[in-house]
């Protein structure tokens, strides 16, 4: 048996969370009048010894990315947090900021001092317009309560957020096509070094967190480091807000120790898969995740175990698919969805998957060759590497890791 830990959901249960009376009561601001009460320095030390890593896919330890914004403040430092939740099978920060929006700005307000940023963006996906709705509400009853804006709770620290809303293109999630969205360019990512922290938006230093990210932060600072790490697992700290979708009988968004194993996440989070059907396969970490077969799920859910069974834990949007399910059209729906959203700056991702496409396309009609999947196994290892962000690889890899792993269902298609 596995047992949920809320540190993220801890007001779950409590209604009407977007009322800011309602979260102070239930112990919401605690973290920021600590951290209001430290030096900035202190607090990114703290978030370092919580090993807070980055919960918008990569992984990146979260203070070490705060140390590496310049010492010398010589222009405006800005925080923008990445709410574009665009990898499919993700939805784990709508939940936040549905249910919690204050945990958002509170996570953002004391991660905004600790930076020493002038200024917070939230870039939310535009599909999301009620919640960006309900987060500019938020904001607003904050400065009522002089816990954002000028001169935040006496302490001379004064810090403003602001809501922008994307177009609903996946590129956008990529933190340096973001910030060219932010600045109102068409959204592709800038070529990297520099990396934000030195020059991000508008020229300035800038820190782009996710969502969840943020949202940790009041817990570390309401409590300390230390008893954010321990509600993980042995080998990786604090809790895990996993997303499962698909063929189970439970779909939703529950939080567990961070490591958590999978098997155990489909059977008791989510109630096993559906109509008692045989699993077949798992996409563990967002469509970009390698996927997994029915016997090879036994992988405990943090960062550096997926990455031991050459898959990765990206987003934590766990895709369950039970033996009904074709590999080669989910192969299909996957490189429909890289290939349209794939930005088109650089050649092997633009060329490259629309190439896997038509093969894909051909195959599924029963045009395909004998050649073609080794064709696609060639263009992978192309693209692989050879583009300027990581969507081509991820559409390509994804793609052909389903043909190595289900080979035989892709040969039945060849004439
Ligand atoms: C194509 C692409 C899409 C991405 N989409 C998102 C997204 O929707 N949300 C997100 O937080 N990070 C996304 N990322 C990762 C961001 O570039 C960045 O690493 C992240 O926002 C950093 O936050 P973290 O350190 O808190 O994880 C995406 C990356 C790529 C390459
Ligand atoms: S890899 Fe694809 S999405 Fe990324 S910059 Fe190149 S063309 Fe654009």
């Amino acid at each position: 048996m596995i047992s949920e830990k809320k540190a993220l959901t801890r007001h779950a249960d409590v209604p009407g969370m977007d009322v800011i009376d309602h979260y102070i009561k239930d112990g919401g601001y605690q973290g920021l009048e600590k951290a209001l009460k430290r030096v900035p320095q202190d607090i990114v030390e703290e978030v370092k010894k919580s090993f807070l890593r980055g919960r918008g896919g990569a992984g990146f330890p979260t203070g070490l990315k705060w140390s590496f914004l310049p010492k010398e403040k010589t222009k405006p430092f800005y925080l923008v947090c990445n709410a574009d939740e665009g990898e499919p099978g993700t939805f784990k920060d709508r939940i936040i900021m549905e249910n919690d929006p204050f945990l958002l700005i509170e996570g953002m307000t004391i991660t905004g001092y600790a930076i020493r940023a002038d200024l917070g963006f939230i870039y939310i996906r535009g599909e999301f317009k009620w919640i960006a709705e309900k987060l500019e509400k938020a904001i607003e009853q904050a400065k009522k309560k002089n816990l954002l804006g000028k001169n935040i709770l006496n302490s001379n620290y004064c810090f403003d957020i602001k809501v922008m809303r994307g177009a609903g293109a996946y590129i956008c999630g990529e933190e340096t096509a973001l910030l060219e969205s932010i600045e109102g360019k068409r959204g592709e990512p800038r070529t990297k070094p520099p990396f934000p922290a030195n020059v991000g938006l508008y020229g300035c230093p800038t820190i782009v967190n996710n969502v969840e990210t943020l949202a940790c932060i009041p817990f570390i600072l309401q409590h300390d480091a230390e008893t954010f790490k321990l509600m993980g697992s042995f080998q990786a700290a604090g809790t895990k807000l996993y997303g499962i979708s698909g063929h189970v009988n439970k779909p939703g968004v529950y939080e567990y120790p961070m490591g958590t194993n999978l098997k155990d996440l489909i059977q008791y989070a989510a109630g096993g898969v559906k109509n008692s059907k045989k699993l077949k396969a798992v996409i563990p970490g967002g469509l970009s995740a390698t996927i997994l077969k029915a016997d090879e799920i036994d992988v405990n859910m943090d960062f550096d175990s997926c990455l031991k069974k050459d898959t990765m834990l990206g987003s934590g949007g766990i895709i369950v698919m039970d033996e009904d399910t074709s590999i080669p059209e989910v192969a299909m729906t996957t490189i429909n969805f890289f290939t349209h959203e794939s930005c088109g700056q650089c050649a092997p991702c633009r060329e490259g998957l629309a190439k896997i496409q038509q093969i894909l396309k051909n195959l599924l009609a029963g045009n395909g060759t004998a050649n073609d999947l080794k064709t696609i196994d060639e263009l992978a290892n192309i693209i692989n590497g050879s583009t300027l962000c990581p969507l081509g690889e991820a559409g390509a890899l994804a793609v052909n890791a389903m043909i190595q792993k289900f080979r035989p269902e892709f040969e039945s298609l060849v004439n």
